[in-house]
């Protein structure tokens, strides 16, 4: 009741003076001129109370950096501690403070939301570990290092629509639920009513077939490249494989493109490494205190590593030249390597360390280790498909791309192996009408964030620890 009432009494006082313009923490700080009448709201994140004045950080998500307000110790109350909502009224000045650029000279401070900061989990003036605010995923978008994350993920996601937009392609929302397993691996969340008891009368799919959230927009990419030559998604997919390591997720972003009337890898590689150095260009340069914040205290040797990288081309190695590098290795996998098996992420690893801890596309896969749409290369005794992976130091698979099936031989007679012919008739489709040479690739969002960042765990890269985590937000 206490604290409503001096809220009240606050907001008279803001009513009767001029009315303020409301800035941004980064609007204020970034002012070039002083200002005579100013608003300000965020949460506070440090109170430092001195005989003669009273100094609070101030910080709204807009920057990494807080903005400085200086006021009366008269204007302290009880209730404006670290964590509490305020909105502050004053004057923007220049501050005498060679770090900072402008401060606010309150003239006003009301406190919105208090904060109880006995049981707040986040201390005031404390670097906590990636660990500790991992426990609070309600509470640790207020932590600068998510802060920092939550930005460049924003950051980036505008740059990898703008690349595309810029380069012509066509952005598709693809169907988050769909009746096809594109990867052809059975890692499919499969979606039904949660209507039990109807369910139980009649076992009846609710779409009359089984349905799954996607794994992959590709299938449905294809279509409309069919179209359109240029297309791309960006947008969640799904795959119920082990999400206990650190970086698998059961729901992750995925940023997808489909290219027609292309014929070579090369084409699909080329894509992959522009649309990488531009958007880390961007981000670097965009977010430049936000990155700095990850390459100072998690990663401290990455931006020199993301430098280097931005400079050369990325390598180019066959997956049988991969094999016999693993093979002749002075290491002991846990895997052997073999020609025909899977490259393993210790594989990866070992084969981006190999080539000088630099990105490292790996071409032309074993036919049968790789999905029905990719193309055929029709060589032998070891048979290969037209497929791409881009691996990356620290995380392994970032990338992966192939040239697609286009011809309706191969693809029938694959898909009939497969038994698959009936469920991709509308697939084959696609290669009766007009079908042209095409290809593309997928790049995981929070395999890219963990590379550029340098982040270990994938669970601090995305802004809910979702039901990959035993917390279920
Ligand atoms: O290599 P993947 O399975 O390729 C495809 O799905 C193709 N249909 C894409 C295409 O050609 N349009 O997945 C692409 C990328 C991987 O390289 C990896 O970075 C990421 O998606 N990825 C995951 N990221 C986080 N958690 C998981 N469980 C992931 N599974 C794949
Ligand atoms: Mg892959």
């Amino acid at each position: 009741m206490l604290c409503a009432r001096s809220g009240w009494r606050a907001l008279r006082r803001c009513a009767s003076l001029p009315r303020a313009v409301r800035l941004r923490v980064r609007e204020a700080l970034g002012a070039r001129e002083p200002a005579e009448a100013v608003r300000v709201q965020g949460w506070v994140r440090s109170v430092r109370s001195q005989k003669e004045v009273l100094f609070l950080h101030i910080n709204d998500g807009s920057s990494l950096e807080s903005l400085q307000v200086v006021a009366d110790p008269s204007l302290e109350k009880r209730d404006l501690t670290f964590g509490s909502a305020v909105e502050v009224q004053g004057k923007l000045v220049k501050s005498p403070h060679k770090m900072q650029n402008m401060e606010l000279q309150a003239e006003t401070i009301h406190v919105v939301g208090p904060c109880d900061i006995w049981s707040f989990p986040l201390k005031m003036r404390e670097r906590h570990p990636l660990e500790y605010v991992r426990q609070f995923p309600h509470l640790r978008c207020r932590n600068n290092t998510l802060g920092a994350l939550l930005r460049i993920r924003s950051e980036a996601t505008a740059s990898i629509h703008s690349f595309f937009q810029d380069n012509g392609y066509v952005h598709i929302h693809t169907p988050i639920i769909t009746s096809n397993d594109c990867e052809g691996a059975g890692e499919l969340f499969q979606i039904e009513t949660s209507r039990e008891e109807e369910d139980s009368v009649e076992k009846s799919h609710f779409f009359n077939v089984p349905a799954f959230l996607t794994v992959s927009g590709q299938l449905h990419l294809e279509v409309m490249a069919g179209a359109f030559t240029h297309v791309f998604t960006f947008g969640p997919t799904f795959r119920a494989e082990n999400s206990q390591s650190r970086r698998h997720l059961a729901e992750f972003y995925m940023v997808e493109a489909e290219l027609s009337f292309t014929e070579s890898l090369q084409d699909i590689m080329q894509v992959m490494e522009d649309l990488f150095k531009t958007v880390t260009s961007t981000v670097l340069s965009k977010c430049p205190r936000d990155v700095e914040l990850f390459h100072k205290y998690i990663a401290p040797a990455q931006k020199g590593r993301l430098e280097q990288m931005l400079k050369h081309k990325f390598m180019i190695i066959s997956y049988s030249e991969a094999v016999e590098i693993l093979k002749q290795a002075p290491q002991t996998f846990t895997f052997k390597p073999e020609w025909g098996c899977d490259l393993q992420t210790e594989h990866e690893k070992y084969l981006v360390k190999h080539c000088g801890d630099v990105p490292v596309f790996v071409v032309n896969y074993p036919y049968d280790l790789k999905p029905f749409y990719m193309r055929d290369n029709e060589d032998g005794p070891q048979h290969t498909v037209a497929a791409v992976d881009l691996l990356v130091p620290g995380v392994g698979e970032l990338c992966g791309g192939s040239l697609r099936e286009e011809r309706l031989p191969f693809l029938e007679s694959r898909l009939q192996r497969l038994g698959l012919t009936d469920a991709y008739q509308w697939y084959l489709d696609l290669r009766k009408f007009g079908s042209v040479p095409h290809g593309g690739f997928g790049m995981g969002f929070e395999r890219y964030l963990q590379y550029i960042l340098g982040v270990d765990n994938i669970k601090d890269v995305i802004p809910f620890p979702r039901f990959s985590h035993s917390c279920l937000l």
